[in-house]
C-alpha cells in the first residue's frame, strides 16, 4: 500500500493493472478489467455486449437488485424468471424458456451464496434460442464449472469486491471478466468516458475519440493493493469457509425450525461449492433474526423481497408469480461466516437458534 502512496497514482494506476493480471491468472480470463463496483461491472458488461434499448434480458426474480438494475441502466428491460426447486437459488431453465420472446437478447444466470446456476442447461437453452449468456458472477469468485471459472462460461461475467465478499476490498471495487476481445475493448472504452487506449494519464483533458458515451468507473489503487494482499490467501480462505460451513451443516441438519441447509446440487460436471454465504431456510425467519440480533448475532436476509415485487419493477412485472423465488425471500437467512469465525462461535449461533425454536 505504501508504494501506491509514494507513487501518488491513486486511480487506475499500476496496482490496478497488477490486480487485473493476477485475477486474469486466477480465473483464467483472457481479459479482466477493474472498475468501481460489481454493479458498474455488470452494466458496463451488458452495454459492451451490445445490450440496449428494445432488448430483454432474463434475470432471476430472487437476486440482488443490481442484477436487474444493470439491465435497466443499459436501457434494456429485465424480464424475471423463477428459481429452481433444487436448492441452488438460481434460474430455473424451464421458467427461463417460458419467458423468452422475440425481444430476448440474453440470459443472465446469477450464482448465489455457494454454488453455480445450472450452466449446462442454461447454456444449452441459450444455444437453442440464439441468445447470449452474461453471468452475474459477482458472488462467485472461486466457483468453477468443470474447471471453467464463473463468468467465463458465456460471453462474460463480473466480480464484486464489496467488503463482505469472499475476496473483499475496504470499500467498493469490481471487475469485468471476458474471453471476448470485442466485449473487452468496448468495456474498456465505456469504463473511462469513452476513452480509447489502455492508459488514462491525463483524465482532466480526456478526449472521447470512440464516439461512445461512457462513464467514470475507475478502480482505486489502494483497493487494488488490499485485494492483491488478500488474493494471496484466497484459496486458504475458501477452504476455511468450507470447514465452517460443514460445521454449521452438521449442527443444523434436522434441527427444529430449520427447513433447509445448503445442499450442493449434483451436476454432470465437477463444480465444487465455495461458501461466500451460509444460507439456511427457517420458519418464522424475521422473528429468528430479531432473536439473534438481541443476542449480538448478526445475520443477513438475502433477499427479503423478490425483484418483480420491488417498486422499481412492480408496475410492469408485479402481477406475475414466481413462487419459488417468493418462498425463498420469506424463509432464507444467512448466518455469520468469515474465515476468522471459530467453531465455538458456531456453537453459540446454533445454540441461540435452538433456544428460539424451543421457546416456541
Ligand atoms: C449477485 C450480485 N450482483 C451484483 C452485486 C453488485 O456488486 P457491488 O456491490 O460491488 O456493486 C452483488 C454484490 O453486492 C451481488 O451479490
Amino acid at each position: 500500500m505504501g508504494d501506491v502512496v509514494d507513487r501518488g497514482k491513486y486511480s487506475h494506476g499500476r496496482k490496478v493493472s497488477e490486480l487485473e493480471q493476477a485475477l486474469a491468472g486466477y480465473t483464467g480470463a483472457r481479459h479482466a478489467l477493474g472498475v468501481n463496483s460489481g454493479t458498474d461491472a455488470l452494466s458496463i458488461l451488458l452495454r459492451a455486449a451490445g445490450i440496449g434499448p428494445g432488448d430483454e434480458v432474463i434475470v432471476p426474480a430472487f437476486t440482488f437488485f443490481a442484477s436487474a438494475s444493470a439491465v435497466t441502466m443499459a436501457r434494456a428491460t429485465p424480464v424475471f424468471a423463477d428459481i429452481t426447486a433444487d436448492g441452488d437459488y438460481a434460474l430455473d431453465p424451464a421458467s427461463v424458456e417460458a419467458a423468452i420472446t422475440e425481444r430476448t437478447k440474453a440470459i443472465m444466470p446469477v450464482h448465489l451464496f455457494s454454488q453455480l446456476a445450472d450452466m449446462g442447461a442454461l447454456l444449452e437453452l441459450a444455444r437453442k434460442h440464439g441468445l447470449m449468456v452474461l453471468e452475474d458472477s459477482a458472488e462467485a469468485i472461486g466457483m468453477r464449472w468443470d474447471g471453467t471459472h464463473a463468468g467465463l462460461l458465456g460471453s462474460g461475467g463480473v466480480l464484486s469486491f464489496f467488503p463482505t465478499k469472499t475476496l473483499g476490498a475496504l470499500g467498493d471495487a469490481g471487475m469485468i471478466l471476458t474471453d471476448d476481445d470485442r466485449i473487452a475493448e468496448q468495456a474498456s472504452v465505456l469504463r473511462h468516458h469513452g476513452r480509447m487506449g489502455k492508459t488514462i494519464d491525463h483524465i482532466a483533458g480526456i478526449s472521447n475519440l470512440s464516439g461512445v458515451s461512457g462513464t467514470n468507473s475507475k478502480m482505486d489503487d489502494i483497493q487494488a493493493a488490499i485485494l492483491m494482499a488478500r488474493l494471496s490467501r484466497l484459496d486458504e480462505d475458501i477452504a476455511r469457509r468450507r470447514v465452517l460451513a460443514d460445521a454449521y451443516t452438521e449442527r443444523l441438519t434436522g434441527a427444529d425450525g430449520v427447513l433447509a441447509v445448503p445442499r450442493p446440487v449434483p451436476r454432470s460436471v465437477p463444480s465444487d461449492p465455495v461458501f461466500y454465504v451460509y444460507l439456511i431456510e427457517v420458519e418464522h425467519r424475521d422473528a429468528l433474526v430479531a432473536h439473534l440480533a438481541a443476542r449480538g448475532i448478526g445475520t443477513e436476509t438475502y433477499y427479503p423481497r423478490t425483484l418483480h415485487t420491488q417498486p422499481a419493477y412492480a408496475e410492469e412485472h408485479g402481477g406475475r408469480s414466481h413462487p419459488r423465488a417468493e418462498a425463498a425471500s420469506r424463509r432464507t437467512v444467512a448466518l455469520p461466516l468469515y474465515p476468522d469465525l471459530t467453531e465455538a462461535q458456531i456453537d453459540t449461533v446454533c445454540a441461540a437458534i435452538s433456544d428460539f425454536y424451543a421457546e416456541g
